[in-house]
């Protein structure tokens, strides 16, 4: 019995895969290292000892798909493959609902192909609305403001009239809030190309020394220091979150959406300001415009998560600080060292 992981070359895939391994759970690894580097597999290898399988591929490429459904005993898929840059998604959007939906279609339709019908799915706190208070549970309004956090709200949609199509189906559909921290080891963690989009890849940035500075945006929002307010979430505890869904899978009755946080809101001064006591550097920034899109607080209620899969946090702010930092300063340039 093997889990095929999609996207496992990637920041939280990679996590995943140390999990599993971890547990012995054996898994082959699909990812077309758009965003990922090869050089993650030997690193999994040195943590764990045990080299997963890996297909380089597209998860668009249904040949591909049937092949490795049929090379191989899978019995359930977690699926992580896909793109995820909010900004990006605004300028191509043909591209995030080409590789999102077309490529989870594709991937679900091989599967019920293969007559492998278990699924767990990488969706987002961003699909809950504007409108919704915090803290967001399960069943708060959903609603969208760019193209990616569509692709993950039908995503959704697609998952919900599967199963209601056939039953045979089971599927828990993960609601990650802000996954940040690295493997406590350092050798794996968040990589991401060119200007980092997201808050702490910046910080850690601009902590080692290869940017000058951050621009927080916005310090006029309603939340008691004025910056943003996110629910961080070390990817450690997030990846111990899908073996357990994994292992509840059977027990659940079909298809379960659930919110992976950890109840707590951190506004974006209080992060920099855990960053520079974990890492002893400063972190110097300036207050920008606030950015289109931004919600002023996004926190979860988890009480589901831990009553349906038993899944309780067990890492602090300053624990996903403490390993952000160990991983940026023992890669400063992430996997590829420059020239
Ligand atoms: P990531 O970019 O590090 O990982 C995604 C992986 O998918 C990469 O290894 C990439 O190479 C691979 N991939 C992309 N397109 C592919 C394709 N067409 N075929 C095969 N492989 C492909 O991202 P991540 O942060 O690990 O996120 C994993 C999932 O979780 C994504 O679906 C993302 O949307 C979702 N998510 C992430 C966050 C976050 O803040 N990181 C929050 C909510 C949800
Ligand atoms: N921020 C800054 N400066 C930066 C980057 C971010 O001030 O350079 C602020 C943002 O305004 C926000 C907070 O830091 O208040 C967090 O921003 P991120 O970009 O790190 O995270 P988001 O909450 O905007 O979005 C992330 C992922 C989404 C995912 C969502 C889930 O990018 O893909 O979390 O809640 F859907």
């Amino acid at each position: 019995m093997q889990i095929l992981v999609t996207g496992g070359a990637g920041f939280i895939g990679s996590h995943t895969c140390v999990e599993l391994l971890k547990r012995n759970i054996d898994l082959i690894i699909l990812d077309n290292f758009y965003n990922a580097s090869p050089k993650v597999l030997d690193r999994i290898e040195t943590i764990t000892g045990k080299r997963p399988a890996l297909c380089v591929g597209d998860i668009r490429d249904e040949a591909l798909l049937d092949t490795v459904f049929a090379e191989n005993d899978i019995s359930a898929v977690i699926h992580f493959a896909g793109l995820k840059a909010v900004g990006e998604s605004v300028e191509k959007p043909l591209l995030y609902y080409g590789v999102n939906i077309e490529g989870t279609v594709k991937l679900l339709s091989a599967m019920d192909r293969a007559g492998v019908r278990k699924i767990i799915f990488s969706s987002s706190a961003s699909v809950y609305s504007d409108e919704a208070a915090c803290p967001f549970s399960e069943d708060s309004l959903t609603g969208c403001t760019n193209p990616y956090s569509w692709t993950k709200w039908m995503i959704e949609q697609i998952l919900t009239d599967l199963h209601r199509a056939d039953d045979r189906w089971k599927i828990v559909i993960l609601r990650y809030f802000n996954p940040i921290g690295a493997h406590p080891s350092g050798l794996i963690g968040e990589d991401p190309k060119g200007i980092p989009n997201n808050l702490l890849p910046y910080v850690a940035q601009v902590a080692v020394g290869r940017r000058e500075k951050l621009g927080v945006f916005g310090n006029d929002y309603p939340t008691p220091d004025g910056t943003g307010v996110r629910d961080y979430i070390h990817v450690c505890d997030l990846a111990r979150g899908h073996v357990l869904a994994l292992e509840k899978m059977e027990e659940l009755p079909g298809l379960e959406i659930i919110n992976l946080g950890t109840g707590k809101g951190s506004s974006v001064l209080e992060v920099v300001s855990a960053f520079e006591k974990a890492s002893g550097k400063p972190v110097p920034y300036e207050i920008k415009p606030r950015r289109a899109g931004d919600k002023p607080e996004c926190y979860c209620d988890p009480e589901k998560a831990k009553r349906l899969l038993g899944f309780e946090t067990e890492y602090s702010l300053e624990d996903m600080c403490r390993d952000s930092w160990n991983w940026q300063s023992k890669n400063p340039f992430g996997y590829e060292q420059p020239e």
